[in-house]
């Protein structure tokens, strides 16, 4: 495989670098089927891009229960519930949920302290919430309708 870099120039407005992610990312990813080799690719790629202070995903392992996936950042919580905290509330609801403040959110679940803001998105197949991409940020307010219309596109390459 062809060594291929996701690190952009820094003029780059938010939604140029998503649809020049998007570009270079869909390609990269074809034809694997590996879901796991996907993921980890994915993680890896999106802290490159975009320098996230946490992304990754979690999984839908058992008829309730989230387990902790690939990711990037540092360690954190291996299980969430169903409806539990952002992941497990996106997950019930099967819709995108942006968190400007996470201390706002009711039951938001702090795998790290130094967390602020929070987007996170279900991937969807067949129908079903397979799992979730989760993004956190050090910053308050760090995610808009880019980022949600941007993430969406991505995870929809996913499956
Ligand atoms: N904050 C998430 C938990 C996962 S960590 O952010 C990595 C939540 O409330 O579901």
């Amino acid at each position: 495989m062809a060594e291929q870099s996701f690190s952009y120039p820094s003029g780059l407005t938010k939604r140029e670098r998503y649809e020049t992610f998007l570009k270079d990312f869909a390609p990269f990813i074809e034809g694997e089927q590996d879901i796991i080799s996907t993921l980890a690719n994915t993680a890896a790629a999106l802290r490159e891009a975009f320098g996230f202070f946490w992304a990754g995903f979690y999984l839908v392992k058992e008829p309730d229960w989230l387990h902790l996936g690939p990711f990037q950042g540092s360690v954190a919580c291996t299980r969430i519930k169903r409806g539990r905290g952002v992941c497990g509330t996106a997950w019930a609801e099967a819709r995108t949920l942006v968190v400007p403040d996470v201390d706002a959110f009711p039951g938001h679940i702090a795998c790290s302290s130094l967390s602020r803001s929070e987007i996170v998105v279900p991937i969807i197949k067949d129908g079903a919430v397979i799992g979730v991409l989760d993004i956190d940020s050090d910053r308050l307010n760090a995610f808009d309708s880019d980022d949600q219309e941007g993430l969406e596109q991505l995870v929809r390459l996913l499956c």
